[in-house]
Parts: C-alpha cells; structure tokens; sequence
C-alpha cells in the first residue's frame, strides 16, 4: 500500500513542500486549502509534471478532509504568514484558532498519521495542534530547528567557502529570536568551529542566523520563506514515511530533558516512522544550557499569553450568550404582553 502525506494550506510552504514531496515520488499527496479551486489547481498541475519527472505519485488537491482519510503524515501550514514589521507573535490570536480547527479535523480523517506543524508561532503552533490532535506527543512534532539550522549551516559554509555538506550544527530553542545555536556542535569536516573562526565572526554569524526569518520577509515585502522551510519539512516526511531514524532538531514536547518540563522546544530528536522515537539529551555548557532554558521561558510566555486569549474568548462568548438570552427574553414578554393586551381588548 502506498504511504500517504497530507499537506494542509496550499499556500508558499505548503505548495512547494508538496512539489518536493511529488518529485520524491514514494507517497501520495493530498493539498488542501480553504480557497476554493487553488489546490485543486496546483494539484493538477504539480501532477501534469509527473510524465516529465518520471514518477507516478497521486496529487489530489481538495477543500475538505474526505480525501485526506488514513493519511500517514498530516503537515500542517495552514495560517497567516508573517508580514514586514509583524512580529510572529502578532501572529498569535488568528493562527490558534485555524491550526486547532485543521489539526482536529485532519486528525479525526487520519488518527494514525504523524502531525507536523510548520504555522507560526510555530512553538506555540505544537501546543494548540497537540492538544487538538490528542495524539501521543511523540507524534506531534514541530518543524523550525531544520530551517534555523540550515541558514546558520550556510552562512559558515559561505565564509569558509566550504561545501554545506561539510558543516554540521545544531539550533535549538524556540524558533524565534531566543533561538540558540550551538557553538559547541559547530564543525566543518569534524574541525571545531572555534579554530576556523573568530568569535566575533561566529557571533555576527549567529545573530543573522537568528533574524534569518525576517531578512527574508524584509527582502519580499509579501509573505516570508518557503523553500527553505519546505526543504526542512520534507527532511522530516522523508525520516517519517521511510524510518530513517535521523537525527534532526525539531520541536518536541520535553518532559524533563533539558530541565524543561510540559513544553514544545528544539532539540535533537531521533525521527522515524513512529515519530519522536527518542529526544537525545545532549551535553551543553553551562551558557547553552541557559540560554535553552531562557528560549524555554519565552515558549511558556506564548502559551500563558494564549491561555489569555482563550479565557477572553471564552468569556466574550459567554456575554454574548447571556445578552441573547436576555434579547430572547425580552421578546417572549413583548409577545406575551401583547397577547394579554388583545385578550382583554376582545373581551371588552
Ligand atoms: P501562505 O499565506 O502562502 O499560505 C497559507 C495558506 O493557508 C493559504 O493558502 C490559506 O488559504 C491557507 N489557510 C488559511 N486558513 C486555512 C484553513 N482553515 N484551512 C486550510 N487552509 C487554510 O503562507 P506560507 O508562506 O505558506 O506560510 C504558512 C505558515 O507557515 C505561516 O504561519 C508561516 O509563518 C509559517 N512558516 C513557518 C516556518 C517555520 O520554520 N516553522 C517557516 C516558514 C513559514
Ligand atoms: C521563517 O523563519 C517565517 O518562521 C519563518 O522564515
């Protein structure tokens, strides 16, 4: 039986990750979007290509879930994209309550599949999507460790002119501007990164690596970046589908490692076909340990500001409901008012 991938929002990630993964060529896709004929459309042309690419996947672009039953892997880049001067933050509010609405339904067709989140906050994103999805936390992971790591990756590459391929890193943290990169897990060709570069270089590398998402944003104007994050993300559907048991930073749920305890943050994990097969518990120093747990803390920020927004929401809903109620009060004694007043006026 062919293995199935879903990808939920037909948008910049979610289109190119599915031409990525129809090029692979080992799964079927299904897009989906809530625009009306625009996954249809990619879908069609993505697998219009097929003949001249040479494989024989099935694209099927939809607007309901029906499609998406018994998928192995949901991706999920449903949402809002970031804007110039939007922080991800801002993105907060209106991608809760779309990544809750679509993990759920997507889970409810495919209650089997492994869910990878990539809508941003992405950190943030994993709570809302694991507590929609109601999976085991090993099966919902988070997609930005790859992107962090592959931009840190290629700045040094660049500097060194080296091949990328030679230079190995690891960015963990929130994927956000708390992200830490690790200088200790820096090597080019197994050489320590420290003997290759000045510090001061490697800290001027590293703060472009953290704002990495916004010089692209800043570069586009509209929208933010897709072929990277969709390189990453396939990276994790190709560990997924094919049990490769890689190695890869990604958001997961800790529950200890690290000190950290109840919340999604990068790490290295071990990905195979069940997911989160293992969260490799690395050795930091002291100052990385520190700085993992400081980007753990703005991760549990996002959380307590969305138990915020729900309580709001939750306590709007209920001022809304008691005013119509009142409203649908109201009305019953207005009628009931006039029935007596046209009773007593046939009786006179
Ligand atoms: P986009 O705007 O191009 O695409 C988003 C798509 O989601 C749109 O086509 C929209 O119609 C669709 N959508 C909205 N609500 C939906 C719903 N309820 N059901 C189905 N589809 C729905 O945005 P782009 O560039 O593809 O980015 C997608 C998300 O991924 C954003 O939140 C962005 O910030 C995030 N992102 C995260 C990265 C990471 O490292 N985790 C990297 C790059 C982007
Ligand atoms: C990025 O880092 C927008 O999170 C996205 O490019």
């Amino acid at each position: 039986m062919r293995k199935k991938v879903t990808v939920i929002g037909a948008g910049n990630v979610g289109a190119t990750t599915a031409h990525r993964l129809a090029e692979r060529g080992y799964a079927d896709i299904v897009l989906l979007d809530i625009v009306k004929g625009m996954p249809q459309g990619k879908a069609l042309d993505l697998f219009e290509a097929s003949p001249v690419v040479g494989v024989d996947a099935k694209i099927t672009g939809t607007n309901s879930y029906g499609p998406t039953r018994n998928s192995d892997v949901v991706v999920i880049t449903s949402g809002i994209a970031r804007r110039p001067g939007m922080s991800r933050d801002d993105l907060l509010a209106t991608n809760m309550s779309i990544v809750k609405d679509v993990t759920a339904q997507a889970v409810k067709a495919s209650p089997k599949a492994v869910v990878i989140v990539v809508s941003n906050p992405l950190d943030a994103m994993c709570h809302v999507a694991f507590e929609a999805a109601k999976l085991p936390a090993k099966r919902v992971i988070g997609m930005a460790g790859i992107l962090d790591t592959a931009r840190y990756r290629s700045f040094i590459a660049e500097e060194l002119n080296v091949s990328v391929r030679d230079v190995n890193a690891y960015v963990l943290g929130g994927h956000g501007d708390t992200m830490v990169p690790l200088a200790s897990y820096t090597t080019v060709a197994g050489i320590p990164i420290q003997e290759l570069l000045p510090k001061k270089r490697l800290d001027e590398i590293i703060d472009r690596t953290r704002k990495g998402g916004a010089e692209i944003v800043g570069l586009l104007k509209t929208g933010s970046a897709f072929y990277a994050p969709s390189a990453a993300v396939v990276e994790m559907v190709d560990a997924i589908v094919l049990d490769q048991k890689r190695i890869l930073p990604c958001a997961a749920l800790l529950t200890g490692q690290f000190g950290i305890k109840n919340l999604y943050v990068g790490v290295p994990v071990k990905l195979g076909a069940g997911g989160v097969e293992q969260v490799m518990e690395i050795k930091l120093t002291p100052d990385e340990r520190s700085a993992l747990r400081s980007s753990a803390r703005s991760v549990k920020g996002l959380v307590t500001d969305m138990a915020r927004i729900n309580k709001a929401k939750a306590a709007q809903a209920s001022k809304a409901a008691s005013a119509a109620k009142r409203a649908a009060k109201r009305t019953a004694q207005k009628t009931t008012a006039k029935k007596t007043a046209r009773k007593s006026a046939a009786k006179k």
